[in-house]
């Protein structure tokens, strides 16, 4: 057997949309050599950050705010725009939105999805009813669509006109192809637009823990206000480590290219399988077991397999699994097809 093509030793982690190929080097050498200065404090302001991040999206740094992942940016702007009363959301989505907006005491209201896509048009009637904070992942988690241009362009004009905020969340935007229109140039420009950016995800930094908010300067200075109550939240570490993430777009690239050529191959096993899996712009597949995601789920991880049933995420019958290395995707549909016929050999 190839390199390429062995079984991994350690257990298959397909379950949190990591990225298999590790991070930039140079963001672990940025790190690693910050571990000498771990006696001070970070810089609350996160000044090199901001500038790096608003030179890379062209973008003014008044319109940037960084927090300790986007888990905690989401949280950061719920707190801080409250006082809008009512937030929307879409059903089968990432549960970060409604967990924060629900913490914060919003009211939210979550319209469902439109064959397993954002329905920006049930958004924009619930905008039309009052302003409200609106969360939509795009491209989307747990399904993998993406909005287009119209719908984009719709959803911005929808928060200017009714003074609602809309905050698309591009977690997964490095991975989606040419096609993929981002609410950048709104939140560049305009005011109730801002963009959530991850380096989680493509720049594989999950553990260091740092997210963007890009937009609206006022979401963006009530925002800095609650940061205000933890300065050091993004710690030395994650900061250095993204400003050489940022600095490395070779390795980007290369991680788009390594996932498409991955997700092509797993979706060709899915096929061989004759399971249902809908189109991906991410780095993550969902496919179609109906009656049986639960068990298959149980049986992958008896079989060291880690994947996302999404039945609590209000998508029964499905299961998210994430784009691993080569060998991890043909590791996967073995297993997975085992888990599918228990009775066959290993
Ligand atoms: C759509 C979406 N937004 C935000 C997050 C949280 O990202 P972070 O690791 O930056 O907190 C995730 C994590 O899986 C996600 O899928």
């Amino acid at each position: 057997m190839s390199p390429q093509t062995r079984a991994p030793a350690a257990p298959l982690r397909l379950h949190r949309s990591e990225n298999p190929w590790g991070a930039s080097p140079r963001a672990v050498d940025a790190a690693r050599a910050e571990l000498l200065r771990v006696n001070r404090y970070p810089d609350p302001s996160h000044t090199a950050l901001i500038d790096a991040l608003a030179a890379h999206h062209r973008v003014a740094a008044d319109r940037i705010v960084v927090g300790n992942g986007l888990d905690e940016v989401v949280l950061m702007l719920a707190l801080a725009l409250r006082d809008t009363g009512r937030a929307v959301v879409t059903e089968a989505t990432f549960q970060g939105y409604p967990k924060s907006l629900e913490a914060t005491g919003l009211d939210v209201t979550a319209v469902p999805l439109d064959r397993h896509r954002v329905g920006h048009r049930a958004l924009v009637a619930q905008m039309e009813r009052g302003p409200a904070l609106v969360f939509v992942c795009n491209p989307h988690n747990p399904t993998g669509s993406v909005l287009d241009a119209d719908a984009v362009h719709d959803l911005c004009d929808a928060a200017r006109a009714t003074g609602s905020h809309v905050v698309f969340d591009e977690a997964y935007a490095e991975f989606a192809d040419d096609s993929f229109t981002s609410a950048l140039p709104w939140a560049r420009e305009q005011g109730n637009v801002s963009v959530l950016r991850s380096f989680s995800k493509a720049y594989g930094l999950a553990s260091l823990r740092v997210g963007a908010l890009i937009g609206d300067p006022g979401a963006v200075a009530r925002t800095a206000a609650v940061q205000d109550a933890m300065p050091f939240h993004v710690n030395r570490l994650a900061q250095a480590a993204a400003r050489a993430a940022l600095a490395d777009q070779a390795f980007l690239e290369q991680t788009r290219i390594r996932t498409a050529a991955a997700r092509l191959t797993l979706c060709t096993g899915l096929d061989r399988l004759g399971i249902r899996h809908l189109p991906s712009q991410t780095n993550f597949v969902t496919l179609h077991l109906p009656g049986t995601a639960p068990e298959v789920t149980r049986q992958l991880l008896a079989d060291d397999t880690f994947v996302r049933d999404t039945t609590d995420l209000g998508m029964p019958g499905w299961i998210r699994v994430s784009v691993g290395t080569p060998a991890e995707v043909l590791t996967f549909v073995r297993r997975l097809e085992a888990a599918l016929t228990p009775e066959s050999p290993r």
